[in-house]
């Protein structure tokens, strides 16, 4: 019998007046409000006899997909033979979709360069870390700075829009697929990053000045000396080098698909849109620079074979993964999709399990209450042959029988559709859920530079990211992941996870938001480095220090099986990742001390009052995460916010005048929905896997 899991703080949610949100974007339009969400799948036509589209087409209709996804990795079958293009196929599935009612989104095919492209051009494949240059027979290895590739995509994607740009049949694009910013240290790149850096630096002393080049005698006496830093083939590689090397990386990714963008809109009417779909948490490369394009959707594979919480989490899925996402990519351009979305087992993972029986319906509605305007399913049918044996679709191998996520996908494409009939245009969001909104500041520079020095195996910097989000989500909070060009003022209350890298502008933003009333929450490694990558000259992450009102005086780092104590109200909790001892000057209020180790007594998190708001330092990373749960309620329940108190895995958000609750934790838990509310979907008992849908009357 499993267990029921109550939460110890009741939340009622009560409608009250008008709260101002802002503007809607410009790719808003592309998504009316009263669609709710629209819900996709991805077909390969050129996978299947052409005696079976129709067929096909027509069960998509009826299963209730609304727009399917198709011309993804088709260049060989698009452009058979240079300058040979072949589009008779692709008009004939898009003309099918159409008559089975079905939106198209066409691809741009790029990752799937050609035999003949490969034979005759060998150079458009990058040059990996090990120093040996990609081939065809797989994808997504391109050398985005060859002249020769750039020169044939360029042409089958002006090709592409001149033939489907105008067609109303096709609602919008998708360029490339998981674009991922592989380091690429071939000929072409070694070019690019030159002159990425004439452009940043202007002149070889500034470079040299930046990159701290007398160390180890690097010195460059002009830009053409500069080679792509490559740390699988170099002991200690210079950080700063690195860190300029993937900023590139990802600026070469954006710039691809920017100017890809700018090929299809020669020719695209601007009721198109123009996407592409993230890998949800890239490292690599940085979504937020893609900014020609209309929004940018994200994919989504929550089951493979680690995550969740309790005993079935490894069926329930990464709680973390969607709830992230949603966050990350819709304050990007105000509006956002998952493109791919898994539809069971999937045949990449170390260990590939069933997903739990209902969990998929369960995350298609975690991607609505996100306000993702559409998902999209990967993939119709179940693959026959090629490298995704084994990989589940919305049909099983027979092309027909819909598999348990085709029947959860059918489902979740009727209750939308029952939804959209109950939507009301009125509805506003409930004053007290907007009164705790709050952000996450992330800036992927700060990921990539801890990374490459993280100082302790036991780091994770994703996992700490991570711990703050639930932390946000525990309280009930609307959060968005935003970056420093925000207007912070819209958040109550704002965390900046591991900020290492900033300058005393942003601290003097952050200063700002919090004297006009913003609660800051800053966590450890902040503020050590410059932008540059440089160490401070002056006391350890000197900016910061009259900001949170106290010295880090150092940072210390346990072993595995390391035991250090931290105290906080009485209670203990175990750290070993990552401990800043701080010092609080006068008016500083120490909120949790160290318990052990040489420095015991010392503060381990301080919190201070400023102007109208106040600032938290929370140093340590605790083994499991309870202390900094604890720490953000507080930091809640100072600023006066009515917070929930949901188990980890529990998600509630409200979307468009319904609530929605979704359960990745492996026990079902009560979930305090207002007397008189209209329960839509499940029961007040949310069962794993499950869904609550209601809305106040
Ligand atoms: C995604 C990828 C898809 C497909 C899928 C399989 O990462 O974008 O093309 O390979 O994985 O799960």
């Amino acid at each position: 019998m499993k267990k029921l899991l109550r939460p110890s703080c009741v939340l009622l949610i009560i409608l009250s007046s008008y709260v101002p949100v802002r503007p809607q974007s410009p790719a808003a339009r592309f998504f009316p409000t009263k669609d709710l969400m629209r819900i996709g799948v991805y077909y390969y036509p050129e996978h299947w006899p052409e005696s079976q589209w129709d067929r096909d087409f027509g069960n998509m209709e009826k299963l209730g997909f609304e727009f399917v996804h198709m011309g993804e990795f088709a260049w060989a079958f698009m452009e058979p033979e240079e300058g040979k293009f072949d589009f008779a196929w692709l008009d004939r599935a898009v003309a099918l979709a159409a008559k089975h009612n079905l939106k198209v989104i066409l691809c741009t095919p790029t990752p799937t360069p050609p035999a003949w492209l490969a034979e005759k051009y060998p150079n458009s494949f990058l040059v990996g870390e090990d120093g040996r240059r990609r081939e065809h027979g797989s994808r997504g290895n391109n050398a985005l700075a060859d002249a020769d590739y750039l020169r044939l995509t360029e042409r089958v994607v002006n090709e592409l829009g001149r033939r489907y740009g105008k067609n109303p049949a096709v609602w919008g694009w998708q360029l490339d697929n998981e674009p991922n910013s592989p380091p690429d240290y071939g000929p072409s790149a070694q070019v690019a990053f030159r002159e990425w850096l004439l452009a940043k630096y202007k002149t070889v002393e500034a470079l040299n000045q930046e990159w701290g080049t007398a160390f180890w005698s690097l010195k460059y006496n002009d830009f053409g000396q500069v080679r792509p830093p490559n740390p699988s083939f170099l002991y200690g590689v210079s950080p700063h080098a690195l860190l300029d090397f993937r900023r590139f990386t990802a600026d070469q990714t954006a710039k691809f698909l920017n100017w890809q963008a700018s090929i299809l809109r020669r020719n695209t009417s601007p009721a198109q849109f123009i996407t592409t779909n993230y890998i949800s948490t890239i490292g690599s490369s940085d979504p937020r620079r893609s900014n020609e394009l209309d929004f940018i959707s994200y994919t989504m594979y929550p089951v493979g074979g680690g995550g969740g919480v309790g005993e079935d989490g490894f069926r329930l899925g990464w709680q973390h993964g969607i709830a992230w996402a949603n966050a990350f990519y819709k304050p990007i351009k105000g509006v956002t999709g998952v493109m791919e979305l898994q539809p069971g087992q999937v045949n990449w993972a170390r260990i590939n399990p069933q997903p739990a029986p209902g969990v998929i319906r369960m995350w298609l509605w975690h991607a609505f209450a996100g306000g993702l305007s559409f998902a999209c399913n990967y993939r119709y049918r179940q693959p026959l042959y090629g490298s995704e044996l084994y990989h589940y679709g919305i049909v099983n191998t027979d092309g027909v029988t819909p598999s348990p996520g085709g029947l959860q996908y059918s489902q979740v494409a009727r209750e939308m559709r029952e939804l959209r009939a109950k939507f009301d245009p009125a509805a506003k969001p409930p004053a007290d859920y907007l009164a705790r909104r709050t952000a996450i500041l992330w800036n992927h520079e700060n990921l990539w530079n801890i990374d490459y020095q993280r100082q302790t195996a036991l780091w994770d910097t994703w996992g700490h990211a991570f711990r703050y989000l639930e932390a946000i989500k525990s309280a009930g909070a609307p959060l968005e992941v935003i970056d420093e060009a925000a207007d912070f003022n819209q958040y109550k209350v704002l965390v900046a996870p591991a900020y290492q890298l900033l300058d005393e502008e942003l601290v003097r933003k952050w200063t700002r938001y919090v004297e006009a009333g913003g609660h800051l929450v800053l966590t450890a490694r902040t503020g050590q480095k410059r932008r540059n990558g440089w160490l401070w000259e002056g006391p350890w992450a000197a900016p910061i220090r009259p900001l949170i009102g106290a010295e880090v005086s150092f940072f210390d780092l346990l072993l595995e099986n390391g035991n250090g104590e931290v105290s906080s109200k009485g209670a203990t909790y175990g750290w070993n990742a990552w401990g800043d001892v701080l010092k609080p000057y006068e008016g500083t209020e120490t909120l949790a001390t160290y318990a052990n180790q040489f420095y015991a007594g010392a503060a381990a998190a301080t919190y201070r009052r400023l102007g109208k708001g106040s600032v938290t330092y929370i140093g340590v990373h605790t083994k499991d995460g309870r202390l900094e749960k604890e720490l953000m309620r507080e930091v809640y329940r100072r600023a006066g916010l009515a917070v929930a108190d949901y188990p980890a895995g529990v998600y509630v958000d409200w979307r468009d005048g319904f609530w929605v609750a979704v359960n990745y934790n492996s026990k079902p838990v009560e979930i305090a929905v207002p007397p008189g509310a209209e329960i839509l979907y499940g029961a007040r008992q949310l069962k794993p896997a499950d869904v609550l849908v209601w809305r106040q009357r």
